[in-house]
Parts: structure tokens; sequence; C-alpha cells
């Protein structure tokens, strides 16, 4: 069949390729270790799935509102101005199928062919197809990594932005927690951000989807909440990992009026024709009696992150940063490719049992990098640890 040569360009995803590398040595009788993929090993609260279940009983069952129901609207927008500091409305608000859809929807309702998105580097691997899906074109920016090394200073940021936008940049895509470093964003860089996006007229993306999971007396803080930036925020916040609902594909956008209604009354309609009913009902019951579960989860992320980053600082010739957020380990191992690409390395980590993402997925200076994922049991992280220990032996 004739395929669309715009979608058979884009690339497969990486984390695709090294499950399908996996399943190659799984085969051959060894057990891997998935570290590769970013999804909670916990299981959603029961009471949600209950409050899901009860709905459809309760005949949920016909096509929702577009924009979303409206008792999820009101506990959200209550959960935005309490939370996140954000001074929204019902009408600043639109429920999205989760994250990815969420972002989707959002890049395609802001971008006209051409525009530029100003991506900062290490990014999640996913969003700059979806800035090609919307037609769009990316402008990458190393931020992350030297502002968790400390040696990024918020004036040497706003110059730094001044070289990298352009004039066709329309949007500022902004990621905290950061998947894959783990940076939670201080607020005086986002608020340098901020004077920059006002300066330059520029709309800002922002990918809370971890804004649940911050570690030590680091805090989530969303730019939306500055004054006046919810005229020029767009801010995608997703169910799936606060409260391990990946799977039912959840979230939400929060924006200025007119993007909403936009958004919902176009790209909505015509993806998805509304977000299914029951999920909305589980979603106000998660809102209602969720922090408990949100904060388990949370405090297991903290104590694996703790033990894993000690586990393998301790492997020769890798370095890591001590992520703040999020659930990931994003790792230097160049020391390790003795002239090898990063595929011949995960082959090799595959050959001892460990699966992880490979670095150039999250921008193209990271190709000595890979990705951990702690979103697995703290047994299997120590025996992951414990084999590239053995591999490439100890620094104590
Ligand atoms: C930074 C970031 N944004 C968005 C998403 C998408 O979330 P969802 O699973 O709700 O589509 C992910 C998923 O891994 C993510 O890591």
């Amino acid at each position: 069949m004739k395929l669309s040569k715009k979608i058979s360009q884009i690339e497969a995803s990486d984390l695709a390729k090294v499950s399908r590398m996996a399943k190659e040595y799984e085969a051959r009788g060894i057990k891997v270790i998935h570290l590769e993929r970013g999804e909670p090993d916990f299981d959603m609260p029961r009471f949600i799935a209950e409050s899901i279940y009860r709905a459809m009983l309760d005949g949920k069952t016909h096509y929702p509102p577009l924009q979303g129901e409206k008792t999820l609207l009101e506990a959200l927008a209550e959960k935005v101005r309490k939370k996140n500091g954000i001074e929204a409305g019902v009408e600043n608000i639109a429920i999205v199928l989760g994250g990815m859809h969420g972002l989707y929807v959002a890049l395609r309702t802001i971008l006209d062919p051409g525009d530029e998105v100003l991506v900062f580097t290490p990014y999640w691997l996913s969003i700059s197809k979806l800035i090609g899906l919307a037609d769009g074109s990316c402008s990458f920016m190393p931020f992350y990594i030297p502002l968790m090394e400390g040696w990024l200073s918020e004036t040497d940021f706003e110059k730094q932005l001044d070289e990298t936008i352009t004039p066709r940049t329309r949007v500022i895509y902004v990621n905290t927690p950061n998947n894959p470093s783990g940076a939670v964003v201080p607020r005086s860089y986002l608020e340098a951000l901020a004077r920059k996006a006002v300066e330059r007229d520029l709309i800002v993306l922002s990918d809370e989807a971890y804004e649940d999971i911050v570690f030590d007396n680091h805090r989530h803080f969303s730019i939306s909440s500055i004054p006046g930036m919810l005229d020029r925020t767009v801010t995608c916040f997703a169910f799936s990992k606060s409260y391990a609902m990946t799977g039912l594909r959840l979230g939400y956008l929060v924006g200025p009026k007119d993007f909403i209604q936009l958004a919902w009354s176009r790209m909505i309609l015509y993806t998805t024709n509304g977000i299914p009913a029951p999920i909305q009902v589980g979603a106000v019951a998660a809102l209602r009696q969720g922090d408990k579960d949100i904060e388990r989860m949370r405090r297991a992320y903290e104590e694996r992150r703790d033990i894993f980053v000690q586990e393998l600082r301790k492997v020769k010739g890798l370095r890591t940063l001590m992520p703040q957020g999020a659930f990931y380990v994003f790792a230097d191992v160049s020391a390790l490719l003795n002239g090898g690409s990063i595929y011949d390395l995960i082959r090799d980590w595959l050959e001892v049992g460990v699966a992880v993402a490979p670095g150039m997925a999250f921008g193209a200076e990271y190709a000595g990098w890979v990705r951990f994922s702690t979103a697995s049991s703290m047994e299997e992280l120590v025996t992951a640890a414990r084999a590239l220990q053995k591999r490439y032996g100890t620094n104590i």
C-alpha cells in the first residue's frame, strides 16, 4: 500500500528498538530487567477502578461533553488553583486522552507549518516526533544538565535563550520535573523564562506530567502561576504517573480561553470525539481521595533513587547526577563505550540482563548517555546495578 511519506519518515521509537533487542536475549534464556520503559510498576489505587466500574453501571456510557465532564472540570479548576497556583477557571481547562494526546492537541492547535518550537535538552523523546506530526520544526538548547550541575546562572540562561530564539520560534517547550534527567526547574529559572517569553512574544508549553514526583527539598513550580503567564502558557498535566494509571489515558490542558475553546471544538472533536466518560468519573475520585497514594508512591520512588544511585555510582566509569524528581536516572557512560556505539553497549548490558534507553533518543549530544527507569522494584534495581558492578568493576 502507498503510505504517507511524512508518517513513514518519522523514526520508530528507540525504546521499542531496545525492547525488541531484549526479546532476542530473553529467547536465549537471559532474564532481562527492563529499565528502558517509563511505566510505573504500581497498580492504580483500587477505589479509582471501583468508581469507574460504578460509573459504567450507572449508564455513563454515552458521548461525553467535548471539553470534559463538568464535575471533573470543576474539580480540576480547584486543584490547579490550590496546588499549582494557576488562576484558572473551568473555561481554561480541557480534558485529553493522556499527556501524549494533550501535547499533540496543544501543538496542533498552536502551530502553523514551519513554526519552530524551542526544546530544552535532554528532552522527553516523543516531543520531537509530536512537533513533527504537528508540522513544526525543533530547535534545541542544552538546559537541564547544566542546571543540575549548578553552572548555569539565570542570567546565562536568558542569554542563551536570546541566542537560540529565532524569528520562526513560536513556542518554548519546558518539562519539569524533567524526563530523562530528573531536573526540577527552580522558580527563578521559570521566572527568567517567563520574562523572555513576554519580551519575545512566545508561547510556553509546560509539560508537568511528573509534578507529583519530586524529592528532597525541591519544589515543583508551575510557570503558568506567574502573573500574566496563563495568557501565554499551555500546561499539560496527566493522571498517568501521579496515580499509576498509564493505561487509562487521561490528562488535561490548562491554558487561555481561546486556546482551550479551539482545542476541544476542533482537535478533540476530530481526533477522539471526547474522552471516555467513566474514566473522567474515576479522575474525580482520584482528585478527592488520591493524595495518600500519590505520597506513598513518591516516597517509594525516592527510596529507590537513593539506593539505586548509590549502587550505580560504584560502577567504574559510570557518572550520574542525583535526580531531583521523576523516576529516571540519566547516566554518562561514555567512558564505558571503548570506541563502540551506544547500541554495542546496550547489547553488552543485555548480555548481563539489563535493558536501558540510549541517550541519543533524548538529544544528539547525549550519544554517550543512557537512561534507567526506577519504576521497577528495589530488588530489580539493585540486581541490575550489581550486574553492572560485576561487569565493569567497582570504585570501592
Ligand atoms: C515528560 C513526559 N510527558 C508526557 C508523557 C506522556 O504521558 P501519558 O502517558 O499521559 O501520555 C510522558 C510519558 O512518559 C512523559 O515522560
